[in-house]
């Protein structure tokens, strides 16, 4: 069954791949600004700290099920135990996790169309095509449907390239590509009059701010949502991973990549929306906090580069590309967890089940795009607010309790004959089993309230 599977060819393709899945939408649109409004660098010290405690386990979770298993989602939580009954309740929650996983990317794939849509407006309204600029820039669902296919299909034409050919060589073109363009802009945009006022916004710490129990529960929750947890996406890029890797140190430099990048979106967005302040553009919303998320990025962001010429166009280029690469990264993600299981459980080729998985989910996506103003909200909320925390209480309960102690350790010596000895070894199970579940319920509760 293994020799069938696709599997990493470096390691740097799977901390690449790993990483690109968990760096997104949200690390940038999202990330700087509610590190901005919520105590500075303070913010980002207590968000390290959260981040490493808390959701580095659970993303270890799914990581060691996954390499142990070799399989996708379903069939891997469905074998962790020889009980009838867990067995189904794995496979059951591997189906919620796929369920899950094809609802994130069927919202996600309308907001990345939005980049897509955005990134070639500026150079064609440059090139004097004025008609399609606006076009691409105006709210309709024509332009929201067709740039969600395009985008679909791109994402598509990704994972029909299975694991090495398609998912390990985009994740490696494309992250360098990320970076570099994350650090060209925001270099350039430091050199504009108001940077430095962002960056002192951004950094100076206000302890005050991080130590109320709202503030650490958010943090927490995005900790979760930007490592792609609870879905089966981790889950499955660790079953393509070779047994010789050391599971704990890839998944550390996979969660330091995510939050590093985070970081750095910071360095650009901050002083990015102090330069447009300096301009005269609105950047804070009524009750005085940062303008964040879709009104950042689709709002403020343009509103600067207008003010910025020629020049604008190209930064709002290389803006919004980066954006949409953020975006195809995790996209690919989501989309392997379906189409693994239609592959190695109901044995379809990879290209009937790209074609399945991916036009199911396109449908449905243009289902939310005709049907916007109802189904938009509802979608994310039951998808990422709801089910992603459950699943991933779920996750650690099948690694923490389900799973064997020794069939865990034999696994960890894989790479690591002394893996008994280890602090991971000492610590991590423990936090699975307890830890994880309670502290997530917890936020789960207070997301409810
Ligand atoms: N981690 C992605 C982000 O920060 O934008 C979002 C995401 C990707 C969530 C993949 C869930 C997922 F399965």
């Amino acid at each position: 069954m293994t020799a069938l599977r696709g599997e990493f060819r470096s390691r740097l393709g799977f901390i690449f791949a790993a990483a690109g899945s968990a760096v997104g939408l949200g690390n940038i649109w999202g990330f700087p600004t509610q590190a901005a409004s919520n105590g500075g660098a303070a913010f980002l010290i207590t968000y390290l700290v959260l981040a490493f405690l808390l959701a580095y386990p659970a993303l270890m979770a799914e990581l060691l099920i996954g390499r142990h298993t070799h399989r996708n989602m379903v069939m891997a939580l469905g074998s962790l135990s020889d009980d009838p009954r867990t067995q189904r309740a794995g496979q059951l929650t591997g189906v919620l996790g796929l369920l899950t996983a094809s609802l994130i990317l069927s919202f996600y794939a309308i907001v990345a169309g939005w980049m897509l849509g955005y990134g070639a407006s500026y150079p064609l309204g440059a090139m004097g095509s004025e008609s399609t600029e606006n076009w691409l820039n105006t709210f309709a669902a024509s332009r929201n449907l067709t740039l969600m296919l395009i985008f679909m299909a791109l994402t598509m034409a990704v994972v029909l390239g299975g694991v090495e050919k398609g998912i390990e060589r985009w994740s490696r073109r494309l992250m360098p590509l990320l970076l570099i363009t994350l650090v060209a802009l925001a270099l350039y945009v430091l050199t504009l009059e108001g940077a430095t006022t962002g960056l002192a916004v951004y950094l100076l710490p206000d302890f005050s701010k991080v130590l109320s129990s709202d503030f650490l529960i958010d943090a927490l929750g995005s900790a979760f949502f930007s490592l792609s947890l609870g879905v089966g996406t981790m889950l499955i890029y660790g079953s393509y991973l070779s047994d010789t890797e050391h599971v704990p140190t890839v998944g550390a430099q996979v969660a330091l990549m995510d939050i590093g990048i985070a970081i750095l979106a910071g360095f650009l967005i901050l002083p990015a929306m102090y330069v447009a302040d300096a301009r005269g553009v609105a950047i804070f919303n009524e009750a005085g906090g940062l303008l964040s998320e879709d009104t950042l990025i689709f709002s403020v962001m343009p509103a600067l580069f207008a003010t910025l010429d020629t020049s604008g166009t190209w930064l709002a280029t290389a803006f919004f590309m980066l954006m949409s690469i953020a975006a195809l990264t995790s996209s690919i993600s989501m989309l392997e967890v379906p189409v693994a299981y239609l592959i190695e459980r109901h044995g379809l080729t990879r290209a009937s089940a790209t074609t399945w998985a991916g036009g199911i989910i396109a449908t449905f996506s243009g289902l939310i795009v005709l049907n916007f103003d109802t189904l938009f909200g509802l979608v994310v909320t039951i998808s990422t607010r709801y089910s992603q925390p459950l699943l991933g209480i779920a996750v650690c309960v099948f690694a923490g309790w389900v799973w064997r102690r020794d069939a865990l350790l034999s696994e960890l010596q894989k790479a690591d004959a002394s893996a008994e000895h280890s602090l991971f070894w000492q610590v991590w199970p423990i936090y699975v089993r307890w830890i994880c579940p309670v502290i997530i319920s917890v936020i789960l509760l207070q997301s409810l309230v």
